[in-house]
């Protein structure tokens, strides 16, 4: 395997940006891993960990080794009669996780359904959807430490879970690679649905479900995103390209005399959330498209790249729209999507 060898990133990124790296590994256990590791450190090279590339955008080709988790694997580690431990590897499509939870009648993932990415990478986010985040079924997982080579385990307080927010975000950045996550769900009978985000509730009055299955539940989140977000393998995008901001309540208070149908959502006792997609779309930029890149004609949080599109003129796009919304909100706006 020689290190020169140019790879394309494009199917490995749901933005579908044309770009390049020196190559691209993949590893299906900690030792192949390691292996790798051992590789690149003796030559110095470059390198970064992806998992389903849905939360990145390259600005640029990438000058060293991506390598790629493949750790597969789904099962119960445990179970009880209401409940079950389940573990899945971090090369695991998130999906296909949440696919197998409805067939199997495991309940606590279905209002996740259709989020792109891989297992691994669900925790680094805390991903979230529909009024559930992975940290509300989460029970721990195993990350190997890259500097040592070392296993190492993390319980629930261990990951500092917030906002689409870890520790592997931010303290513990780039130092770990999760290579399993184990979830505890409840059996079908013991579970309790949460259809309490508005948009369920509406999609399952108009199919006339009155008592929702966790399947039903899936079915109208995957509808729902189905109307509002571009399929990647159709329109390349990673979803919502910026967070939505957490704000003190003074200023959102401000904000509402000038603003009143600005979108609040409750936080804490002083801060609230408010919606960067009714932000950027009040701010004119919903549908706006410049050649073949532009912001998502159903959803303003999403940006999206028609075909062709460079990654640079994505991200020049971003910080136009962060601009505009300090000047009409006074809000900065952060990028969701890590960028390289
Ligand atoms: N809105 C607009 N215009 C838009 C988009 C949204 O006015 O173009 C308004 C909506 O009408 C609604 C509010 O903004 O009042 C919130 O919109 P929505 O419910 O669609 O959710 P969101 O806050 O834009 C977040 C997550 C999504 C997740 C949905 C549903 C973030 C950054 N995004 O979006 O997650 O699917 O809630 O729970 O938190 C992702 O992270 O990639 C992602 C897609």
């Amino acid at each position: 395997m020689s290190p020169y060898n140019m790879t394309s990133l494009q199917p490995y990124n749901t933005f579908g940006l044309d770009v390049n790296s020196k190559q691209l590994l993949t590893f299906k256990n900690t030792d192949e891993l390691l292996d790798h590791l051992n590789q690149l450190k003796s030559s110095g090279e470059p390198y970064l960990i992806l998992g389903g590339g849905s939360n990145v955008l390259f600005t640029s080709d990438f000058e060293g080794t991506v390598l790629k988790n493949e750790v597969g694997g789904i099962s119960v580690i445990e179970e009880d009669h209401e409940s079950v431990i389940i573990e899945a590897g971090g090369g695991e499509v998130w999906h296909n996780l949440v696919l197998w939870s409805i067939q199997n009648g495991y309940g606590g993932i279905e209002n996740m359904s259709l989020i792109p990415g891989s297992v691994g990478a669900a925790p680094m986010q805390n991903i979230g959807a529909y009024g559930t985040e992975i940290k509300d079924v989460f029970v721990s997982l195993d990350a190997f430490e890259i500097a040592s080579g070392n296993l190492r385990s993390f319980q629930l307080e261990d990951c500092q879970f917030g906002y689409r927010e870890s520790v592997f975000k931010r303290a513990l950045k780039n130092q770990f690679v999760i290579i399993r996550v184990r979830l505890k769900l409840t059996k079908v009978g013991f579970h309790k649905i949460n259809t309490s985000y508005g948009m369920i509730e509406n999609e399952l009055k108009e199919q006339h479900i009155l008592n929702p299955t966790i399947k039903d539940v899936s079915d109208a989140v995957i509808r729902i995103r189905q109307s509002k977000l571009p399929d990647p393998k159709e329109i390349g995008n990673s979803g919502s390209f910026f967070k939505n901001p957490i704000l003190p309540k003074e200023q959102i208070d401000k904000l509402k005399n000038e603003f009143p149908d600005i979108p609040v959502y409750p936080v804490d006792e002083n801060q609230v959330k408010t919606a960067a997609g009714w932000l950027i779309d009040q701010a004119g930029w919903k549908g706006f498209r410049d050649g073949n890149f532009g912001v998502h004609k159903n959803q303003a949080l999403v940006l999206v790249n028609y075909g062709g599109a460079k990654g640079k003129d994505i991200y020049d796009l971003s910080e136009k729209i962060i601009e505009s919304i300090k000047e009409k909100f006074g809000i900065e706006l952060e990028r969701e999507v890590n960028i390289y």
